[in-house]
């Protein structure tokens, strides 16, 4: 039997691409393989948001070149953002690479195999699928169960952030038929999954092509502290997409799923309808990741965000509001062109203005085809790193007295599996990590803990002797949260 290796650079859609091209070489009978050394096949898969990805590549490419000269049957494969972007070029940079292909191209990825293993020249494949767009359910066949996996439910993105190169390598936004992405839900918690995180570019704009999801009322989307903002999202920008209704739905036909999540999202979604479905659906985690980028109204704007710092705020406090206890995490780039030190001064007011728990942050990097190339790249690299220590130092302190408020709190936690330090580890509503003894193994369970201590990144405490929560997807916990209404359940004791 052949066999493969894959290689994964970047983000969790990108590790989600790497299992669904899985997959499809299991499917297509091959079998994967600890490293390189041993494999038929090595697949990089790619990412070109930040860093110097190409560069990244090349020299992986120049150690398996190596390995390519002592055994010149072994297939090279590149797949991802820098294989979209680059196309042919990679090939004739790369001679050693025997197939580019896109990542809306998995699925021809045996047929190119077929090609290069008969003889045949190197193949690219890297054409949207922008008419008849096709999207790879999670490992179902492949038999394995995970705590928590993920269900694409749109891919590409329609906005034009400058910085971002990801138009570019993903293509416009296509959204994947409401039934499907719930028939996925629900065979992921058929088999045992309790959580699911619903994936894509900009997850929150979703609109279901088959047009079977509830739209809210004309009356939520002017209601609230987010009216203004709904009144002008309908009359300019299109705002209010139909994520709300499809949270709604997946709640309401796969009861039995134990926590939803969503990543990421574009905060010109947040709107009332989607702060009322956090508000309503119990499933939904205490937890969002709202990718801001940046703290001053200037740069957000030369950076096309369409929003500025005062709706973000509004927005998410609004949300805040609607479920107590709820946590926010972001993304911030410091040194987009032309930021000055007062622009960097209103991202850290924003940050604790906010309070965020996590703040992923980037040192800009120039991107090809993205408009702000044309910006320049201003900001000196000291200056960013400074910036991103200072951000850093921030963010930390947020955390740390974030987990210190937690202390003495009983919190309801998805077991994920063993600790590396022994005993073991999981993930609260909010998102923090908790670890804890246990006897038996409550893998997979949801269970109810003591917090009992504070760690820079992370929780510890016992099991509650309220003790078990029930597994997964609870009957007990639904019928808990029925009997003391929707915001009620058992965490705090
Ligand atoms: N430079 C730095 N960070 C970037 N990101 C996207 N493009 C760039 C860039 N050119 C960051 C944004 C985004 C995250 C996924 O990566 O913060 O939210």
């Amino acid at each position: 039997m052949r066999s493969f290796h894959i290689v994964t650079f970047g983000c969790q859609m990108n590790q989600h691409d790497s299992d669904r091209l899985r997959d499809v070489l299991i499917e297509a009978g091959y079998e994967p393989t600890d490293g390189p050394e041993s494999a038929d096949l090595v697949l990089l898969n790619t990412c070109s948001v930040r860093e110097k990805s190409e560069q990244k590549l090349r020299s992986e490419v120049g150690r398996l070149g190596l390995i390519k000269r002592a055994r010149p049957s072994l297939i090279i494969a590149v797949a991802g953002c820098v294989a979209q972007q680059e196309g042919q070029r990679l090939v004739k940079k790369m001679p050693q690479i025997d197939i580019v292909i896109g990542p809306d191209q998995a699925a021809a990825l045996p047929r190119l195999l077929a090609e290069v293993e008969q003889g045949g020249l190197p193949q690219v494949r890297t054409s949207f699928d922008v008419g008849d767009p096709r999207f790879l359910s999670s490992g179902l066949g492949a038999g394995r169960t995970r705590i928590s996996d993920f269900v694409t439910v749109m891919k590409g993105c329609d906005e034009r952030c400058t910085f971002c190169v990801v138009p570019t390598t993903r293509g416009p936004e296509r959204y994947r038929p409401s039934d499907e992405i719930i028939l996925e839900v629900a065979r992921l918690v058929e088999r045992g999954t309790p959580e699911v995180t619903l994936l894509g570019q900009t997850v929150d704009s979703y609109l279901d092509p088959l047009h079977k999801l509830e739209r809210p009322p004309a009356s939520t989307t002017l209601r609230s502290a987010t009216s203004a903002l709904a009144v002008r999202g309908s009359a300019g920008r299109r705002d209010e997409s139909e994520f709300p209704g499809l949270l709604r739905a997946i709640a309401a036909r796969v009861p039995a799923l134990g926590r939803l999540r969503y990543t990421s999202p574009h905060p010109r979604h947040l709107t009332a309808a989607l702060i009322d479905a956090h508000r309503e659906l119990p499933v939904l985690a205490k937890h969002v990741h709202m990718p801001v980028q940046c703290g001053s109204d200037r740069v957000l704007k030369r950076m096309l965000r369409r929003y500025n710092v005062a709706e973000y705020i509004e927005r998410v406090s609004a949300l805040a509001r609607a479920v107590p206890g709820l946590t926010l995490s972001t993304d911030i780039i410091v040194g987009f062109p032309g930021e000055t030190a007062e622009d960097f001064a209103g991202t850290l007011d924003l940050v604790r203005a906010v309070g965020f728990v996590g703040v992923y942050g980037f040192k800009y990097s120039p991107r090809p085809f993205t408009p702000a190339l044309k910006l320049g790249d201003d900001v000196t690299e000291e200056e960013k790193s400074e910036r991103l220590a200072r951000l850093f130092e921030v963010s930390e302190g947020l955390l740390r007295q974030h987990l210190l408020s937690l202390v003495g709190s009983s919190q309801r936690v998805l077991v994920e599996g063993p600790g590396q330090l022994g005993g073991y580890t999981g993930r609260t509503d909010q998102n923090e990590i908790v670890h804890f003894d246990a006897t038996g193994d409550p893998t997979g369970q949801f269970l109810l803990i003591d917090i009992v201590r504070a760690h820079k990144h992370s929780l510890s405490g016992v099991p509650s002797s309220n003790g078990w929560l029930a597994s997964g997807p609870s009957k007990r916990l639904e019928r808990v949260a029925a009997s003391r209404g929707p915001r009620s359940l058992p965490l705090v004791s």
